[in-house]
């Protein structure tokens, strides 16, 4: 692998890095489709990294395919697809971890403690072994994109991070390995999170400038969905993930979500604009 990536990078091409944990979906593709569009060799990547499981989550039972993964990888165009074995990520004794302060602790990072930790030092790896590239993350991670764009920029990886959009179905359940565990009912309930983040940013259009009384919106809707267990809900500014200090000013904010449908923790998060 390093040699065929040595032997692009001598020939002067560009190297897009598509990190995955499998179970390829519309929204991976769209991750690789992009990095196709964008440079000149594409390596897609496929572990289910061990360290940004916790105990007792769903790492034994995370969803995989390995056959029908490297078919869309190859009908994706993916010029080199990277699979490794849990040995060779990973010595016996990990001793050295990566840890992304401050904006790793609200939301996912209060739910899921040692999850970040184990996404950046997963996808620190991941950038040493591609090197110089454009790496492809989906915004319906929001906090991980935010993550590893702080540590790309405070470790300086030669790493351009590349946001794309979410991908969703017809009925606005955003694309996540995860709805695979949903029953019939969960199915049917789940798109309750993108249609009450839109009610939140519909009422940012319609004068609201609260932030806790658009969060309150958005929680109620979700709340009144039995299938649903609320988590969270964050109207944060998208680079710093804080929370606006008082009422809402003109600016570009994001509006984040997390609710559990049984088993499966979802995740969905909307730009949210105010006007001036
Ligand atoms: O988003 C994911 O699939 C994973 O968190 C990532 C970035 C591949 C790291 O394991």
């Amino acid at each position: 692998m390093r040699w065929a990536l040595d032997e692009v990078r001598r020939e002067g091409a560009t190297v897009g890095l598509v990190p995955t944990m499998g179970y390829l979906h519309e929204g991976h593709l769209s991750l690789m489709a992009a990095a196709r569009a964008d440079t000149d060799f594409v390596m897609a990547t496929i572990f289910v990294n061990p360290l940004q499981f916790a105990p007792g989550e769903d790492l034994a039972s995370y969803p995989r395919d390995p056959d029908g993964d490297r078919a869309k990888a190859e009908a994706a165009d993916v010029d080199l697809l990277f699979s490794p074995e849990h040995d060779e990520m990973y010595s016996d004794q990990v001793l050295t971890t990566v840890s992304v302060g401050g904006i790793s602790q609200s939301m996912e990072g209060a739910t899921r403690p040692t999850h970040f930790a184990g996404v950046a030092t997963v996808v620190a790896k991941l950038f040493a072994i591609a090197g110089p590239c454009r790496a492809y993350f989906g915004e319906k991670d929001f906090q991980q994109l935010a993550v590893i764009r702080k540590m790309v920029a405070d470790l300086s990886f030669p790493v351009e991070v590349i946001g794309c959009p979410i991908v969703r179905e017809p009925d606005g359940l955003a694309l996540s390995s995860r709805n695979a565990y949903l029953t019939p009912d969960q199915r049917e309930a789940a798109p309750v999170l993108e249609r009450a983040l839109k009610a939140g940013a519909a009422s940012v259009r319609a004068g609201e400038r609260d932030p806790s009384a658009v969060c309150t919106l958005i929680g109620e809707i979700i709340a009144a969905e039995p299938e649903a267990e609320l988590d969270y809900v964050a109207l944060v500014d998208p680079a710093t993930l804080e929370p606006p200090a008082g009422i809402l000013e003109p600016g570009t904010y994001r509006l984040l979500t997390a609710a559990r449908f049984g088993i499966p923790r979802l995740l969905d998060n909307i730009a949210l604009e105010v006007p001036g």
